[in-house]
C-alpha cells in the first residue's frame, strides 16, 4: 500500500532541519534556563535565539513571544487571561461560530464564570462580516477572537479590518493563528494585532509547544501561577528542546515561496477533481481568500467518511463526524449553511511542504475508482 498524507492542517510530520537543531540540546544544553551558572547558559542562550526567531516570523519584540504547550493552551491564555484580568471593566467576548473547539471551549467556560459571548455568523463561503462586529461590540466588551484562517475550509477571515474596528472602539484583538502561521502573511503589525496564538506542529515542529503573542503594553492573569518564568505570563521551566524546535520552523516557513508551489498543486487537484466530477463536486469555503494548502471538497449525494474508508493510505480528514450513530455535519460546515446533500460528503485534503504531484494524481485517480461504484 502506498501511503499519501494530506491531513497537514491536522498535523505535520518534523522537519529534518527542525530534528536536527534539537539534537545539540538533548546532550548538551540541560541545564535549567533560569539557573545563571555554567550549566544554564547553553540552555539560555538557544532559548533566546529561539525566541527571537519566533518574533522574526511575527514582526514583533523577543520579549513578546510567551511559549506555550500548544495553540490551545496559547488560546485559553488569550481568551481567559484578559477575561480574568479585565473583568471589573466587562464581561463581553466576540468571537465567530466556526471557531476551534481551543476558542469556542474555554468560552463556554467563561460563559459559566459569568462572560456574555458573542459567536457571529459566517456567510456560504466562511467568512463574518465586519459590519456585524461593529454592531456586536458593546460597552461591555472586552475582547475580540477571530480565527486568521479555518482549519475545516481554509477561509481566511477578514482580520486586519475587523482589528482596526476592535481598536476603534478600544478592544483588544485576538487571532487563532495556528492555520495560518507558515502558509500566509502573519505579521501582527501589519494585522495590527494585540494577541496571536500559534502551534509547533503545524509549521513542522513537534508537538507539545506553541507561543503567543502579547504586546507590550498588555497585561494577562496567566492560568500557570509560579516562578516568574516568560515574564510572569507562564509559569514552569521552558524547554529548551522544544523552544528550538519551534524557532527553527519559524525561521524555515518565513519564506512563503514554497506554499506558492503547494497553491499550484492544491490548485491542479480541483482542477482535475471538476473534470472528472464537475457539478458532482463542489468547493467548501471561499475560492479566493483561502490558505494556499486547503482542499476542502464536497461529492454531492455521497458520504464523505465512506469515501475515505474506500481510499487505499490516504490520510486525510472528513466534514463530519458520529456521533453516537449518527453522522452528523460539521459545526463549521453548518455555520456556513451547507446542507446535509452536500456537507455529509466533504473531505478535507489539507497539502505540505513534501507533498508531491504524483501524490495528488494518485489520489484523484483512486478517487475516479471509488466514486464510479454507486454509494
Ligand atoms: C485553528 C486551530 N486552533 C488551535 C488548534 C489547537 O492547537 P494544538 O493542537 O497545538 O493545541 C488547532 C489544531 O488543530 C487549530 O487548527
Amino acid at each position: 500500500m502506498r501511503r499519501i498524507y494530506l491531513d497537514y492542517n491536522a498535523s505535520t510530520p518534523i522537519d529534518p532541519a527542525v530534528a536536527a537543531a534539537m539534537l545539540p540540546i538533548v546532550d548538551q544544553h540541560f541545564g535549567n534556563p533560569s539557573s545563571g551558572h555554567w550549566a544554564s547558559i547553553g540552555a539560555k542562550a538557544v532559548l533566546d535565539t529561539a525566541r527571537s526567531q519566533v518574533a522574526a516570523l511575527l514582526g514583533c519584540h523577543s520579549d513578546e513571544v510567551v511559549f506555550t504547550s500548544g495553540g490551545s493552551e496559547a488560546n485559553n491564555l488569550a481568551l481567559k487571561g484578559v477575561f480574568f484580568k479585565l473583568r471589573e471593566k466587562g464581561n463581553h467576548i466576540i468571537t465567530t461560530a466556526i471557531e476551534h473547539p481551543a476558542i469556542v471551549e474555554p468560552c463556554r467556560f467563561l460563559e459559566r464564570l459569568g462572560a456574555q459571548i458573542t459567536f457571529l455568523p459566517v456567510d456560504g463561503t466562511g467568512r463574518i462580516d465586519p459590519n456585524d462586529l461593529r454592531l456586536a461590540i458593546t460597552p461591555r466588551t472586552i475582547l475580540i477572537s477571530i480565527m486568521h484562517a479555518n482549519n475545516e475550509v481554509g477561509t481566511v477571515e477578514p482580520i486586519e479590518e475587523c482589528a482596526r474596528i476592535a481598536h476603534e472602539r478600544g478592544v483588544l484583538f485576538h487571532t487563532d493563528a495556528a492555520q495560518s502561521i507558515g502558509k500566509i502573511p502573519t505579521e501582527v503589525n501589519q494585522l495590527r494585532l494585540d494577541l496571536l496564538s500559534i502551534a509547533g506542529h503545524k509549521i513542522y515542529a513537534p508537538k507539545g509547544i506553541g507561543a503567543l503573542f502579547v504586546r507590550r503594553s498588555i497585561a494577562l492573569e496567566p492560568l500557570i501561577h509560579g516562578a516568574g518564568h516568560e515574564g510572569g505570563r507562564r509559569a514552569g521551566t521552558e524547554s529548551a528542546l522544544l523552544a528550538v524546535a519551534l524557532g527553527k520552523a519559524c525561521e524555515l516557513v518565513r519564506d512563503l515561496a514554497a506554499m506558492e508551489r503547494v497553491r499550484v498543486l492544491r490548485d491542479h487537484f480541483w482542477i482535475e477533481l471538476q473534470k472528472r466530477f464537475g457539478n458532482r463536486v463542489v468547493l467548501n469555503g471561499h475560492s479566493v481568500h483561502r490558505l494556499p494548502n486547503t482542499l476542502n471538497v464536497s461529492f454531492v449525494d455521497r458520504i464523505g467518511a465512506d469515501i475515505l474508508a474506500r481510499l487505499n493510505g490516504v490520510a486525510a480528514t472528513t466534514g463530519s463526524a458520529c456521533h453516537s450513530g449518527r453522522v452528523e455535519l460539521s459545526p463549521v460546515l453548518s455555520a456556513m449553511g451547507i446542507g446535509a446533500d452536500v456537507g455529509m460528503g466533504a473531505i478535507r485534503f489539507s497539502l505540505g511542504h513534501p507533498t508531491s504531484r504524483d501524490e495528488i494524481d494518485a489520489v484523484v485517480t483512486q478517487l475516479t475508482e471509488v466514486l464510479a461504484v454507486p454509494g
